[in-house]
């Protein structure tokens, strides 16, 4: 069976409360908790970055794997729309910094939110091919739109890390005959040099939805698999109220009954999302996870999978449940967050730099973890942060 065997995340220690933030913002606390669906949004400063969260994340998906294991990782595939460099795989960095192969390809993935599907898929076919090989597929981003700015509820940052094998014991089998679609969108860019996002709102919200109605009635189409046949559907969610306006989108195609079902589950599935805020290229894995955290998924359970990238690249595949993932490592990360206030958040956005040369201590890192020590003449040094 080939499929996705391990998932590990990486979630930063810091987090501002929306509620703070709304009422800092003069709005009203109910708009960004209900009208956007978000309740914390993870905060990085200075010294956290797209390659030092998936060092993390991908740090804890080889916890436990046997050397023997690691060296069948034969391609490593960095999904990120935060890169650091227009030259340089983040891959690469963690090869050196995890002591992955020299044997194997290290590349970086760009399509937006769609990477880290995109290089799941090119992770299942390269195994479907040899079948003694191992894929790390790593999602690992910073969403920035601007301090004050209409995205800005709409942040946060995170990695997710999937292993991709072909083997008995999986966590998901991967269910071929997905459904995709594509179409240039101005709906988003972060041109070259810019560290926020331009975003136009109205339109990122509305191509979300024509997509997801389009890959989804297509799947139906194209499979014997029926919508009753799904437990659930998981989302990239980039706020949560977006995956409601997606059943929404669906809702004459299905029972009433499979509707109030999806719904009550989505509404209990989305916690961590909701919780940390969006993780750009990671964030339907995201919700995987969480689906996983509240035992909404067991074995044998099939789910779909929704994922958008602006500008635009939308797909809707499934997966099929056949073991519980250990996720008291994720457990840890939740329990060990620490809170900050809005002045503080404001402080450590700014922090943000493309200088060629930086300096920074273990600040907000917890033990353990890498954090972005030093910018050198455009190298990047990473240092896994001690007690002093
Ligand atoms: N109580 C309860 N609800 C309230 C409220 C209150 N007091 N005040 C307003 N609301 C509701 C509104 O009615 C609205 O609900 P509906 O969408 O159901 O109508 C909701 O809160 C949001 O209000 P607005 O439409 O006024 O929100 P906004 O203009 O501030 O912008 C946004 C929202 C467009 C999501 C903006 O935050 C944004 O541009 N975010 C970045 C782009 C984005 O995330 N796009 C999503 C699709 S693109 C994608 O998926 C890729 C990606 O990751 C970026």
């Amino acid at each position: 069976m080939i499929g996705i065997s391990k998932i590990a995340a990486y979630i930063p220690q810091r987090y501002v409360k929306m509620e703070d933030l709304a009422l800092d913002r003069g709005d009203d606390p109910q708009k960004y908790l209900i009208g956007i669906g978000q309740k914390k949004m993870s905060v990085v400063g200075g010294n956290e970055d797209s390659i030092s969260m998936a060092l993390n994340s991908v740090r804890r998906l080889l916890d436990g794997m046997t050397q023997e294991e690691i060296a069948k990782i034969k391609l490593v595939i960095f999904a990120t729309e935060s890169s650091t460099d227009e030259s340089k795989a983040g891959s690469l960095v963690l090869r050196e910094y995890l002591g992955l192969p020299d044997n194997a390809r290290y590349i970086e993935l760009k399509e937006a939110c769609y990477g880290a599907t995109a290089g799941l898929e090119i992770a299942v076919d390269r195994v479907m091919l040899h079948p003694d090989e191992k894929v790390v597929v790593v999602a690992s981003d910073i969403a920035r739109y601007g301090l004050k700015s209409k995205g800005e509820v709409t942040q946060g940052a995170g990695s997710i890390a999937i292993l991709v094998e072909n083997k008995l014991n999986l966590a998901f089998e991967m269910i071929s005959g997905a459904s995709y679609y594509a179409s240039s969108i101005p709906d988003f860019y972060r041109p070259t040099g810019e560290s926020n996002a331009i975003v136009n709102g109205p339109l990122s919200n509305q191509t979300y939805l024509n997509f997801f109605k389009k890959v989804f009635t297509e799947f139906f189409e194209n499979n014997s698999i029926a919508p009753c046949d799904l437990k659930l559907l998981n989302f990239h969610l980039p706020y949560t109220k977006i995956g409601i306006k997606a059943l929404r989108e669906i809702e004459p195609q299905i029972s009433r009954n499979q509707y109030e079902e999806w719904e009550r589950l989505f509404n209990s599935g989305k916690k961590l999302n909701a919780l940390v805020g969006n993780i750009y290229t990671g964030s339907l894995y995201l919700n995987l996870l969480s689906n996983l955290y509240v035992e909404n998924i067991k074995p044998g359970d099939l789910v779909g999978m929704y994922s958008y990238g602006s500008g635009s690249m939308g797909e809707f595949f499934v997966l099929k449940s056949t073991e519980i993932l250990d996720l008291s490592p994720l457990r840890e990360l939740l329990k060990s967050r620490q809170e900050v206030d809005v002045k503080s958040y404001e402080e450590l956005y700014l922090q943000h730099s493309m200088d060629i040369n930086q300096n920074w201590n273990s600040d907000g890192i917890r033990f353990s973890d890498f954090y972005l020590k030093e910018v050198k003449n455009g190298e990047r040094i990473y240092q896994q942060a001690t007690f002093d």
